[in-house]
C-alpha cells in the first residue's frame, strides 16, 4: 500500500519513518525544498534519536519529494502540518487548509485523508467539506513526546481514530490494516467521532500541563509550611488513580506542544461561549512559576542581580533535545539578563547550543545579545559564576562533578529549578558550604 505524508516535520517525519519501517512504501511530501534534500542524503532536519539510523536503514521505500504530484495513487495521506498558535492564542489551521486544496485534484474518491495534525474541533469536519465526496477525512492524534518519539510510535498507549459518521465502513477497515502492528501488539484502539478525537488531543496535553501546574503552585504552599513536594507528589502519585508522572514540580512547563495546546483548548472554550476555568489557571500558574523561581533567586543576593554572573545548566525545554520552543530556561535567562545579570548557558546537547548561539546571532531578542553567552564546556559555563541553575531535568551531575564545580565558581549557590538533586547529595553539598534551593523543598 503507497501512503502519502504531507510535512516533514516532527510529527511527519516520526510517521514516515516510522510506517516505512513497518514495510508501507512511503511517499512524504514538504514545501521546503531544503529540507527534502537534507532527507534525500539521510540527514533528518531534527535531532531525535535513532531517527537518522532508521531514516537510512529504510531508504528504499521511503521517497522524499518536493513535488505534490508525487502523492498521486497513494491510498492513504497523512497530514503532518504545524498548526502554530496565532497571536491571540489560536491555532492557526492555514496550513492544514492549503495542503487539503493541494491535495485535491490529486484524489479520485477512494482516498483517505488523515489529519494527524493537532487541530481544534470541527477541523476535520471542515475538510471533508472541502474535499467533498474526493476523499474520506479521518482524525488520528499523535502522542509523540521529542526524545522518544520513534519508541512512542512502535510503542503506543493508545491508537486514537475519529471517523465521520457516513464514513463508509471500508474506511475504518483500511485504517486498522495500516495500524494492524499495533492491533496485533494489542495496544488499544478507541475508535470514535471527529469531534471526540480531535478533543482527546487537546484535553491529554492539558490535563497533563495541569497535573504540573498544580504540582508547582502546591509546591510554594510546601514551602511557606516546610514541607517538601517531592514527598507530598510521592504520596499522591501511589495512589493509581492519580499516578506519579507528570508530578515534578520545577520552573514550568513548556516545548511545541503544551503552551499551544492548552492556550487552544482556552480558545475552544471561549468560543463555544464556555469559562475555560482550569485550562486557563494551569497556563496562569505556569507562567508565574519562573517569576515565583526568579524571586526566590533574588531574594538570595539581596534583592538585586545587577552584575551577577549565573551559570544555567540546560537551555532546550526539556532534556536531549534541541527544541528551544517555549523553554522555561530561555525564558528565566531573558528574565535574569532584565534584571542586570549575565547569563552563561550550557546543554549536553550540541544542537541545542548551536541553536541558542543562533539566536544570540540573529539577534531576535536584544537582550540576548549582551547578557547571554553559550559555552561548549561545562568547566567554561561554571568558571567565575556566582550561582548555578539548574533549568532542565538533566540527571548528569553526581558529587565529584559538584566538588570540581566548586573549585570553579565565585560563589557556591544551586537553584535548582528541576528538583534533580537527590536529597542525600544536597545534604552533603550544603555541608560543603553550597548554599542550595529547590522549588518547593527544605534544607
Ligand atoms: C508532550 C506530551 O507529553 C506528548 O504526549 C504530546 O504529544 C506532545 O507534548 P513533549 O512536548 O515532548 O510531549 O514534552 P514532555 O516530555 O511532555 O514535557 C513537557 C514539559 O513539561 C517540559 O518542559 C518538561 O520539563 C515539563 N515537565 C514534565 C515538568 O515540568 N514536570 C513533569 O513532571 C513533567
Amino acid at each position: 500500500m503507497k501512503i502519502g505524508v504531507i510535512g516533514t516535520g516532527y510529527v511527519g517525519l516520526i510517521q514516515a519513518v516510522g510506517l516505512a519501517h513497518l514495510g508501507f512504501e512511503v511517499v512524504a511530501y514538504d514545501i521546503d525544498l531544503s529540507k527534502i534534500e537534507a532527507l534525500r542524503r539521510g540527514e533528518p532536519p531534527i535531532y531525535e534519536k535513532g531517527l537518522k539510523e532508521l531514516l537510512q536503514q529504510n531508504r528504499e521505500r521511503l521517497f522524499f519529494t518536493h513535488w505534490v504530484e508525487d502523492l498521486r495513487d497513494s491510498e492513504i495521506v497523512f497530514v503532518c502540518v504545524g498548526t502554530p498558535q496565532d497571536a491571540k492564542g489560536k491555532a492557526n489551521l492555514n496550513f492544514v487548509f492549503s495542503a487539503a486544496e493541494r491535495i485535491k485534484p490529486l484524489l479520485t474518491g477512494r482516498e483517505i485523508v488523515v489529519l494527524k495534525s493537532t487541530v481544534p474541533v470541527g477541523t476535520n469536519r471542515k475538510v471533508q467539506q472541502l474535499l467533498g465526496n474526493s476523499a474520506f477525512v479521518v482524525s488520528n492524534p499523535e502522542f509523540l513526546r521529542e526524545g522518544i518519539a520513534l519508541n512512542d510510535f512502535f510503542n503506543p498507549e493508545r491508537v486514537v481514530l475519529g471517523f465521520g459518521e457516513s464514513h463508509p465502513q471500508w474506511v475504518r477497515e483500511k485504517m486498522l490494516k495500516v495500524y494492524d502492528y499495533f492491533l496485533k501488539k494489542e495496544v488499544p484502539f478507541v475508535i470514535t467521532d471527529w469531534e471526540s478525537a480531535e478533543l482527546i488531543k487537546y484535553a491529554s496535553n492539558t490535563f497533563l500541563a495541569m497535573k504540573i501546574s498544580f504540582v508547582n503552585e502546591l509546591a510554594r504552599l510546601a514551602e511557606k509550611v516546610g514541607a517538601v513536594i517531592r514527598d507530598i507528589a510521592k504520596g499522591m502519585g501511589l495512589d493509581s488513580r492519580i499516578g506519579d508522572k507528570f508530578l515534578n514540580a520545577g520552573i514550568g512547563w513548556g516545548g511545541s506542544c503544551f503552551p499551544k495546546d492548552v492556550s487552544a483548548l482556552i480558545w475552544q472554550f471561549k468560543e463555544w461561549e464556555l469559562e475555560p476555568k482550569l485550562p486557563k489557571a494551569t497556563k496562569e500558574i505556569n507562567e508565574e512559576q519562573l517569576l515565583w523561581f526568579l524571586n526566590k533567586i533574588k531574594r538570595h543576593y539581596g534583592g538585586n542581580l545587577s552584575g551577577k554572573t549565573f551559570a544555567l545548566l540546560g537551555l532546550a525545554f526539556k532534556p536531549y533535545t534541541d527544541d528551544l520552543r517555549e523553554s522555561p530556561a530561555l525564558k528565566l535567562a531573558e528574565m535574569l539578563i532584565e534584571e542586570g545579570a549575565f547569563v552563561k548557558g550550557y546543554d549536553y546537547v550540541e544542537g541545542a547550543r548551536r541553536n541558542v548561539k543562533k539566536l544570540v546571532e540573529l539577534n531576535t531578542s536584544t537582550r540576548y545579545s549582551y547578557g547571554l553567552m553559550v559555552c561548549d564546556d561545562l568547566a567554561d559555563t561554571l568558571k567565575g559564576a556566582d550561582g548555578v541553575i539548574i533549568a532542565v531535568e538533566y540527571r548528569e551531575w553526581n558529587r565529584e562533578h559538584w566538588d570540581e564545580f566548586a573549585r570553579l565558581v565565585r560563589h557556591k549557590a544551586i537553584f535548582d529549578g528541576r528538583n534533580i538533586l537527590e536529597r542525600k547529595l544536597v545534604e552533603e553539598l550544603v555541608n560543603r558550604g553550597w548554599h542550595y534551593e529547590g522549588v518547593g523543598v527544605k534544607v
